[in-house]
């Protein structure tokens, strides 16, 4: 096989997002915007890279130099991917890789450990070697760790798994919850967010104040824990009231900011269940709950406040060859 299309898609996480960090758990949605990459094998030892929505065009690395040298921070996690992947199996010869993704890489969907999926399963299929979702998660993982450092993988989980997932830090459980959907607004901040950065500062909190900062961890797990059987049973307005009380804790981590604040308060007067931030914070998105009756005037309380509507919807399929 010399050419392959692979995709993978983008994640909301639901709940216990910096907690997740630490050893305790999470819930994460895969949704139905995707990454799409196209890889093939070309005659020259080089990796060729096209991602035009991130401003990479026709970036070209000897083979032997992968992860050597500046490497622009949109071309990274391609780059160590496939550098990672040739640490441990062959390739034929060189690669072309082209990315294109349904979202934008400001939304903090993921677009980073998506692509990092869509290289390695692609890899893996075009030189026929069998990786199970657990070989692709751990090879995903240290690759996006040899870049940031820090993570847990749970967004690594939600782009080869797919669906919603109850994870736990590294990957030490991943398990599948069995719903159909969840009847979410997604609202953008406009605001870009930096995960490392924020990860730091809750780190800078946590040495300045341990017990502070374990005590939210603590509280953050059990209503990881909660949310997780609420979700099962479809108690949405249980659910609300947790995700209020996970936002409440993100506030206390120092992670929220005004906008999206406002945002959540916005949603909630408006009848939604429950509303909290997603991610990082400091900007990217923020979730509501809502009733089917009540979606429209959240959506629009959500744009009074300042922010985007997007689209998505939930529980979206994992990695997938495309052709
Ligand atoms: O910024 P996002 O959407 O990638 O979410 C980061 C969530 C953290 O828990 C802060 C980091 C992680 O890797 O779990």
């Amino acid at each position: 096989m010399k050419k392959i299309t692979v995709s993978a898609p983008g994640k909301l996480m639901l709940f216990g997002e910096h907690a997740v960090v630490y050893n305790r758990p999470c819930l994460v949605t895969a949704v139905n915007q995707r990454l799409n990459l196209e890889a093939e094998i070309i005659k020259n030892q080089i990796l060729l890279l096209e991602a035009p929505d991130v401003q990479i065009q026709e970036y070209q690395k000897e083979l032997k130099d992968l992860g050597k040298g500046d490497i622009p921070k949109a071309a990274r996690f391609v780059e160590m991917a496939v550098k990672n992947f040739l640490t441990e199996y062959q390739l034929p010869a060189g690669l072309k890789i082209k990315t294109r993704a349904e979202f934008s890489a400001q939304f903090g969907f993921g677009s980073s450990s998506a692509s990092t999926v869509c290289v390695l399963k692609g890899l893996s299929e075009i030189a026929k070697i069998k990786l199970t979702n657990k070989e692709i998660f751990d090879l995903s993982y240290k690759t996006v760790l040899d870049i940031q450092g820090k993570g847990s993988g749970f967004d690594v989980a939600a782009a080869i798994y797919g669906g919603t997932i109850y994870f736990w830090t590294g990957g030490k459980i991943i398990e599948p919850i069995n719903i159909d959907s969840i009847p979410l607004v997604v609202g953008y901040s406009g605001i870009k967010a930096d995960t490392v950065t924020l990860i730091n500062q809750v780190k800078e909190k946590a040495d300045k104040n341990p017990e502070l900062v374990e005590g939210i961890y603590n509280r953050i797990e059990e209503i990881v824990n909660q949310a997780k059987e609420k979700i099962l049973k479809k108690e949405w307005d249980k659910v609300g009231d947790l995700m209020n009380k996970n936002h409440h804790l993100l506030k206390q981590l120092g992670v929220s900011i005004d906008k999206l604040d406002k945002m959540c308060q916005a949603a909630l007067d408006a009848g939604a269940y429950g509303a909290k931030l997603s991610g990082a914070g400091g900007g990217d998105c923020m979730i509501a709950l809502v009733s089917e009756e009540k979606r429209e005037q959240v959506a629009r309380a959500i744009e009074k406040a300042g922010g985007i509507m997007i689209e998505v919807k939930v529980n979206a399929e994992g990695v997938r060859i495309e052709v």
